[in-house]
């Protein structure tokens, strides 16, 4: 079974350079390893300084690279939909058609067309470690809670099945003024769906992939590195390592830096405190860039020395269901958030939660369908609902 570790970070803290100093040091070890980058704004083949495409290319032994082309990805095995979704839209004039060319179907589906790439690479068996370098935080978390929206937004949108589409799509045009999808794309949006499944399991598949945080000891970047931690465990990933990129060395002997070495040390201590439930890595700040596979080296042998470096490092459920005596409680991990904040609400058989711009529904278990929320408390970043028996309530 491989494994999948997934870099993730602010824009230009070191994710990058941090995932391949990783990979070369995994190659070096005789690790049959992949790197694959999702961030749009690859930068992959710079840091190897050899030319990548769109299918896996070996940079050195032991080691290939990808710089995953979503647009590719998403023609070469899903192409119908994006004709069905168009069409299924009415447009007010031709110009919206045009620049409707221009965005693809959904936001955030280019992300989730790399994510199928790894799920397919990873199927495929041919590496032994899989390493993602992803976009920027923001995007990062519209990508992980992907498959989540995608799959909700798939079962309001078409819940009626195949069959009955069949029957409806001679009437809709007039009657809905919208068209229903082709069979040939209802085939591609089934196939889709069920794809979206295998890869919500996969990586939230605590044995396969972990997540990793990169950050630097600056205040902005350290609050939303727990703002990214208190989402991830939202959407129930698993969070198993922290790395402090960019540490003036002590050696520094300058007054100029004194000042923020001072600053960087505050802020490496308020992430050691916040993040002492994992394992932290240290990196320190080059005078160069980190360029090329000796640069990549220097960082593995410098701050990567863990042995396990490369195994899960830390396995906790961030969504745990207790019984007690009749009724049922459901305790969330979410580190850093305000009461306030936390916006709980009961759907058809699902849990709501709303926090900031984002939106997680949690499917409840068939033996809460009788039960509603009685309460909920937020306490020392542990959210716990609480479920009593609806019909109990009224029979009493
Ligand atoms: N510890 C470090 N010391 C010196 N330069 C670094 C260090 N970490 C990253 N860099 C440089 O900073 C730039 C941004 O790093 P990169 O890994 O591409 O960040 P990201 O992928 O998060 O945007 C690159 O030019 C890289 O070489
Ligand atoms: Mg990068």
């Amino acid at each position: 079974m491989s494994r999948i570790i997934i870099f993730t970070g602010k824009g230009g803290v070191g994710k990058t350079s941090t995932a391949a100093a990783h990979a070369v040091k995994a190659a070096k070890e005789g690790v049959k390893t992949l790197i694959v980058s999702t961030d749009m704004a690859h930068n992959l083949s710079d840091i190897f300084m050899k030319e990548l495409g769109k299918e896996p290319k070996e940079v050195e032994e032991n080691l290939w690279a990808l710089e995953v082309d979503p647009n590719y990805e998403m023609e070469l095995y899903y192409g119908s939909i994006s004709e069905a979704f168009k069409k299924m839209i009415t447009f007010q004039n031709s110009e919206d058609v045009e620049s409707f060319d221009d965005i693809v179907v959904f936001p955030g589906m280019e992300e989730l067309f790399s994510l199928l790439k790894i799920k397919k690479l990873y199927d495929e068996g041919i590496y032994e470690l899989i390493i993602v370098d992803c976009a920027p935080t923001g995007e990062t978390l519209s990508l992980l809670k992907l498959p989540e929206i995608l799959s909700w937004y798939m079962e309001k949108l078409f819940p009626i099945g195949k069959v009955c589409m069949k029957v409806l799509r001679p009437i809709s045009k007039t009657v809905f003024k919208l068209e229903l999808p082709s069979s040939a794309a209802l085939n591609d949006i089934e196939k889709l769906y069920v794809k979206l499944g295998e890869l919500q399991e996969l990586l939230k598949n605590r044995e396969v992939c972990s997540l990793r945080l990169v950050t630097v000891p600056e205040k902005m970047i350290v609050d939303e590195t727990k703002r990214n931690y208190m989402y991830l465990n939202l959407y129930n990933f698993n969070v198993d390592a922290l790395y402090i990129n960019r540490l003036l060395p002590d050696e520094i002997d300058n007054d100029f830096f004194d000042k923020w070495k001072d600053i960087q040390k505050k802020y490496v201590e308020i992430l050691q405190d916040t993040f002492s439930n994992m394992p932290i890595y240290k990196i320190k700040w080059y005078p160069t860039d980190v360029n090329g596979t000796e640069g990549l080296s220097r960082i593995a042998e410098d701050a990567l020395r863990d042995e396990k470096i490369f195994k899960v490092l830390k396995i906790s459920d961030s969504e745990v269901f207790t019984k007690t005596g009749t009724s049922y409680k459901l305790d969330i991990k979410l580190p850093f958030v305000e009461k306030q904040e936390v916006d709980l609400s009961e759907g058809e058989n699902e849990l709501i939660i709303k926090i900031g711009n984002f939106k997680r529904n949690i499917p409840m278990p068939d033996v809460l369908r009788k039960y509603s929320v009685s309460k909920a408390k937020l306490d020392a970043g542990i959210l716990s609902v609480y479920f009593e028996n609806k019909e109990r309530d009224l029979n009493e």
